[in-house]
């Protein structure tokens, strides 16, 4: 195990604070077609005529909606509109989608860890938020379970939107113009803590994104859909041990099992020292000094799903991602550690951190390089079919101007 991968970005710009070390070696698939990067203008986009999602795309089951929330167009265009608008944080600068950015995956893919509002430290990468809808526990740590309550972490917590009270937020829709009736005409109601979280998650229930490569060859039993190398992949992911935890089933896959292992992130991060932090900063080439204040980013305390539980036996572990369009959303692990789908690889061919409270399912792999690219194929073929779609679906939001105070 090469420490050096977790290894901090020891001067980040004064702005960011956090960064993704860069990788040891070229990623070695080429990434599927992806996106455009560029921030796409808000009002720009086309609107999916995707919603509400309530038949199984080809490799899910029928997304789950909760009884009391039922979907409609009305609910998924405004959560859509309340996902993308800056007001609804205290400075009015920091929406959702800023840390879920729709053309970088619904996550971020430049920094490990992302900027909260004026610059603050957040300790956890951001998950994707694609097939969101189908997650039993929300978080890394699995701390939250509905995605309606969900809202209210990022929009009150004083590192994210910092919002300093539920009636502030409730304030800025109610005095909005632009947001005038839309909560009547989705709830019969106005804003308030429960239809504000009703309607951003009935949009996050859209992002329902299947039917890769994988899920028409697998599922759909078209044998052209998927090429050689990615098919050897799906075979050393079972036989290498990768769906014991991300599980594929009979007639569908979420590549989760719903449940929280050890895989020696949370450790290393907290036990091992990275390699090279001598405190020092190099200035100029030549020139170092120690400084007095530390320019490093605060560091994480992270003890995993033990801060839901309070249990000792839950220290470090996390909640085993979806792999669904996994390349679309480096970095990865719950701190960003990772650069890119080879060093996640290279992390468990080398049998993950070693140390006492490992998942018992973690081993040396003893993949050759040859294997490890396979592997990468069948990772790079997950990408469902509506990336575009849905990206472009987001930015079919205007976002108003009017209302600011
Ligand atoms: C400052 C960046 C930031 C902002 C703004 C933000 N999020 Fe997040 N989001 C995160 C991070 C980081 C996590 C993971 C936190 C953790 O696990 O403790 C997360 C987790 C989530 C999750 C859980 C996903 C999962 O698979 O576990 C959902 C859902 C979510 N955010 C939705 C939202 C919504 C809705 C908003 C706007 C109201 C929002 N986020 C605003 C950074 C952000
Ligand atoms: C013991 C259960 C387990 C096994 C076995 C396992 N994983 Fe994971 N995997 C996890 C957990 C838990 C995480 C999240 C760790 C974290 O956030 O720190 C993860 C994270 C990942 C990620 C990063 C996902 C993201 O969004 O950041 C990838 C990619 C991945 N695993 C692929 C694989 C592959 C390929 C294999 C087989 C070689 C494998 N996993 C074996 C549990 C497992």
């Amino acid at each position: 195990m090469q420490h050096s991968r977790l290894k901090r970005c020891l001067l980040p710009s004064l702005l960011l604070s956090a960064c993704v070390a860069a990788p040891a070696i070229p990623a070695i698939a080429a990434p599927p077609p992806a996106p455009s990067r560029a921030l796409a203008v808000a009002g720009t986009g086309v609107r999916a005529d995707t919603v509400p999602v309530t038949v199984a795309p080809l490799g899910l089951p029928t997304p789950p909606v909760p009884a009391d929330n039922p979907p409609s167009r009305e609910k998924i265009d405004l959560g859509r509109k309340l996902f993308f608008d800056r007001r609804l944080s205290f400075n009015r600068t920091l929406s959702c989608a800023m840390c879920h950015i729709p053309e970088q995956g619904f996550t971020q893919n430049e920094m490990r860890t992302p900027v909260g509002i004026e610059g603050r430290f957040v300790k956890r990468n951001a998950p994707s938020l694609y097939n969101v809808g189908y997650r039993q526990h929300l978080f890394h740590d699995g701390r939250e379970s509905s995605l309606e309550n969900q809202v209210w972490q990022p929009l009150l917590r004083e590192n994210e939107m910092a919002n300093p009270s539920v009636g502030f937020v409730i304030e800025t829709l109610r005095t909005a113009p632009d947001y005038g009736g839309l909560f009547e005409a989705a709830f019969g109601r106005g804003p308030g803590i429960e239809t504000i979280g009703q309607a951003l998650a009935s949009y996050e229930r859209s992002l329902v994104s299947a039917g890769s490569p994988f899920d028409r060859w697998y599922f759909g039993g078209d044998e052209q859909a998927l090429g050689a190398a990615a098919k050897r992949g799906f075979a050393l992911f079972n036989s290498a041990g990768c769906a014991r935890c991300h599980t594929v089933s009979a007639d569908h896959a979420l590549f989760s099992d719903g449940a929280f292992h050890d895989t020696g992130i949370g450790y290393a991060r907290a036990m091992l020292a990275p390699d090279g932090d001598t405190g020092k900063v190099r200035l100029a080439p030549g020139v170092e000094v120690v400084p007095e204040v530390s320019f490093s980013r605060p560091e994480a305390n992270d003890l995993g799903r033990y801060e839901a539980t309070g249990k000792a036996g839950d220290r470090w572990r996390y909640l085993t991602p979806s792999l669904r369009n996994i390349a679309l959303t480096a970095p990865y692990m719950h701190d960003g550690s990772l650069p890119d789908l080879a060093s996640v690889l290279r992390f468990y061919n080398e049998g993950a951190v070693p140390h006492a409270e490992l998942d018992p399912l973690l081993q040396p792999l003893g993949l050759t390089p040859r294997q490890l690219r396979d592997l990468e194929s069948f990772l790079a073929a997950l990408t469902g079919d509506n990336i575009q779609r849905l990206a472009e679906d987001g930015r079919s939001t205007g976002i108003g101007d009017t209302g600011l105070q």
